[in-house]
């Protein structure tokens, strides 16, 4: 589960992004996060996965809280949620497989046993076949995936998604969609951040809506809410 208590954030240049945020969201679920531009989306996001700390508030991850959490406990607590950015990340000089391997827990872990689940987490976004292949030999769609690969193949409890179809095409975003939630339905929490309208008004989830560092409307099977 994660639980945000009171929590705000104001960066060092005094801009106040999240202004007393309490929610709570629980395991499984599958959370669309809206709102304008500066709302605070990222924020909201980057407090989920101790990128940014609070300025007041309490942000428990299960029985973690990030407030709190020590430097050094920063790598264990990221091994437990999968991060996806709109720009993919991927390191460029690596193979599909490559990027993918990097993310494992490598201490403990056999090349067989390394292979194994890379090959397994590629076989959900769909991409066995381009394990030898470069980033910049795949599609936008396909870098997004491997990145969805290498933010999964720990397993981890959550998946966090800052706008993971931002820079697609829009038949790629569905894609995209369908592996998000295949990945929901094996039983991840996905919380994603999103401007794309027709998405979260067809495949209805949760609805988070933040104005002004604030959440001013919060719905099952909810709609985007906003004039694209
Ligand atoms: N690192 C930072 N330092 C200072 N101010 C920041 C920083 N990051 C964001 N902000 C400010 O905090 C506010 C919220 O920004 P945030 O990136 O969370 O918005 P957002 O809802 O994700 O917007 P968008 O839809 O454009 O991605 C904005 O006023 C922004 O300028
Ligand atoms: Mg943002």
């Amino acid at each position: 589960m994660i639980e945000m208590k009171d929590v705000w954030k104001a960066y060092p240049n005094n801009v106040k992004a999240i202004n007393g945020i309490s929610i709570r969201i629980k395991k499984g679920e599958f959370v669309y996060v809206v709102g304008p531009s500066g709302a605070g989306k990222s924020t909201f996001i980057k407090l989920m996965y101790r990128e940014e700390k609070p300025t007041k508030g309490d942000i428990f991850i299960d029985e973690i809280n990030l407030a709190k959490l020590k430097e050094r406990a920063i790598p264990s607590l990221r091994r437990r949620m999968g991060v996806v950015f709109q720009d993919f990340k991927l390191l460029p000089t690596l193979t599909v497989f490559e990027n993918v391997a990097f993310a494992l827990e490598v201490i403990e872990e056999n090349p067989a046993s390394i292979k194994r689940k890379v090959m397994d987490v590629l076989e959900i976004v769909k991409l066995k076949n381009k394990a030898r292949s470069l980033p910049h030999e795949l599609s936008g769609g396909e870098q997004q995936r491997v990145a969805i690969a290498r933010a999964v193949v720990n397993k981890p409890e959550v998946l966090i998604a800052d706008e993971p179809t931002g820079n697609l095409d829009p038949d790629t975003a569905w894609e995209i969609m369908d592996i998000l939630d295949d990945i929901n339905h094996r039983g991840t929490t996905v919380v994603m951040a999103t401007h794309n309208k027709d998405i979260v008004n067809t495949i209805k989830k949760r609805v988070v809506a933040i104005e002004g560092g604030r959440v001013v409307r919060d719905e099952v099977r909810g709609s985007y809410g906003y004039e694209a």
